[in-house]
């Protein structure tokens, strides 16, 4: 897969892209943890994304780059049920967060998604708990559509607000 790039930056002005997964970048990618109170959310850490990826064939693993470091990972896949492209697999690297990664990676997965021909809505699903996730899911044009019984909330997003 050729590299994503929607033009944005993190706040030391280190370009944000996506880049597949490829022999360079894999072992980095697999290295990005969460915080430790993070760990109810998310896996521990991006093998474990990279695997599910790698041995069901349902999900594209993307690594997410500050400059020229590997900063985090995120997927997506078309979900045939429900004829949505879905993002997952959301995890910016502990010392990296807050620097507006997660943000432009997730803008940036957004506008690539929604210029596919048959992308009209792309969805997530994130824990009712997750606030800091939530936060960033409402403030880019997700709205939460019902929340599950084990507390997690699917979001759909239509057009980006920012
Ligand atoms: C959620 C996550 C991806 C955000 O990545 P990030 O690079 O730190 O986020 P950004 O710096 O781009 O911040 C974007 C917004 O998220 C929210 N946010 C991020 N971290 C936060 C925190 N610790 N507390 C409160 N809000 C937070 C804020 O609204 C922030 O906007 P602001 O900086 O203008 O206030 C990151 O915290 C993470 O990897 N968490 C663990 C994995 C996870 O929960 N993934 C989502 C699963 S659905």
């Amino acid at each position: 897969m050729k590299m994503i790039d929607a033009g944005l930056s993190d706040r030391q002005g280190r370009p944000v892209t996506l880049r597949g997964i490829d022999d360079e970048n894999w072992r980095a990618v697999a290295d990005v943890v969460p915080r430790d109170d993070q760990r109810d959310w998310v896996a521990t850490s991006g093998a474990r994304y990279l695997l599910l990826s790698e041995r069901e064939g349902v999900w594209t693993s993307l690594a997410v780059y500050a400059g020229d470091e590997v900063a985090g990972h995120i997927m997506y896949a078309f979900d045939d049920d429900d004829e949505r492209y879905w993002i997952g697999g959301m995890l910016v690297d502990e010392p990296a967060q807050r620097l507006g990664i997660g943000r432009a990676s997730i803008v940036t997965l957004v506008s690539y998604l929604l210029e596919l021909e048959d992308c009209d809505a792309v969805r997530l699903s994130v824990h009712d708990e997750n606030t800091a996730a939530r936060k960033l899911y409402g403030s880019v044009g997700f709205t939460e559509l019902d929340k599950d019984e084990d507390g997690d909330w699917t979001a759909e997003l239509t057009e980006l607000t920012s």
